[in-house]
């Protein structure tokens, strides 16, 4: 890459929340960044925070679960802003449930957003990163992979994310290809509002109650997570890869 090439990054599921936080970090480290989500026009607060700044930004509608619309959206990043090198699979859902009362569909959901999403967005971008011998795959795993009451569909893709992590790390890095993954624990964003609403809780007693448990005795914030990734995607973390980062304001086992 010569000094005057704008390395180019795709943050999934970035219309807001950890990845619109991610997207506007990314950009602030001289990276071209697409922001995708599910619909093209939830992304135009995030390219306007990028643009405001003086920064370059791309909206893209795609469900990272849908092959062609993947494969469509970053025909189009490559296009339009030149070949995506740094990648961060971000986008997310939750359907929670006990496992009695959780429907096929919600685990084929929960499983197809965050695993197969991730997966149809590696493959398909890995094409440029080896291209270029330099590469930046971050897949956002969670807490919750060590277990957590309602969520099996859940749990079991962030878990899985982890293995896919460290099987892409092995596999691409002789192409100069790094994977790591992200693994937040409480977040305030509009998820974690939305399990609040779900078990009858305001928003700030749920983040209170989730702080006290926390030992820096606060919930986290998207920035915290952005900074995390902006580390793992840089050009100088060239050395670190397969690992697993807890962002969860003290240690979890
Ligand atoms: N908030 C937390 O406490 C927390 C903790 C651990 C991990 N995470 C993970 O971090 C990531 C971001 O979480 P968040 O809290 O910002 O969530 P959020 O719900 O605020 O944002 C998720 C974004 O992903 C998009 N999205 C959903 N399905 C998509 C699809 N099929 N294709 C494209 N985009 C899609 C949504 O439209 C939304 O903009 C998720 O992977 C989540 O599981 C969050």
């Amino acid at each position: 890459m010569s000094s005057t090439e704008q390395r180019v990054a795709i943050v999934t599921g970035a219309a807001r929340g950890i990845g619109a936080a991610t997207a506007v970090r990314l950009a602030a480290e001289g990276r071209a960044v697409a922001v995708l989500d599910l619909d093209e026009t939830a992304c135009k607060d995030t390219v306007e925070a990028i643009t405001a700044a003086g920064g370059r930004a791309l909206a893209v509608g795609a469900d990272v679960a849908d092959e062609a619309q993947v494969q469509a959206a970053v025909e189009r990043v490559a296009a339009e802003l030149g070949a995506p090198t740094v990648l961060v699979n971000n986008a997310g859902v939750l359907r929670d449930n006990l496992l009695f009362k959780m429907s096929t569909a919600d685990w084929d959901t929960v499983l197809g957003v965050h695993l197969r999403g991730a997966f149809l967005m590696s493959r398909t971008v890995q094409k440029h990163m080896v291209d270029a011998a330099f590469g930046r795959i971050v897949n956002l795993s969670s807490s919750s992979a060590l277990g957590n009451r309602g969520q099996a569909n859940y749990s079991a893709a962030k878990a899985g994310l982890q293995g896919f992590t460290k099987t892409l790390a092995i596999e691409l890095g002789k192409f100069g290809v790094t994977a790591n993954a992200v693994a937040p624990g409480f977040i305030a964003t509009d998820m974690t509002a939305a399990t609040a609403a779900r078990v009858g809780m305001g928003f700030e007693d749920f983040q209170a109650a989730a702080a006290s448990q926390i030992p820096v005795q606060r919930v986290g914030r998207p920035d915290d997570v952005a900074n995390a990734i902006a580390f793992f995607t840089g050009d100088d973390a060239g050395f670190v890869s397969g690992q697993v980062l807890y962002v969860a304001g003290g240690p979890l086992d």
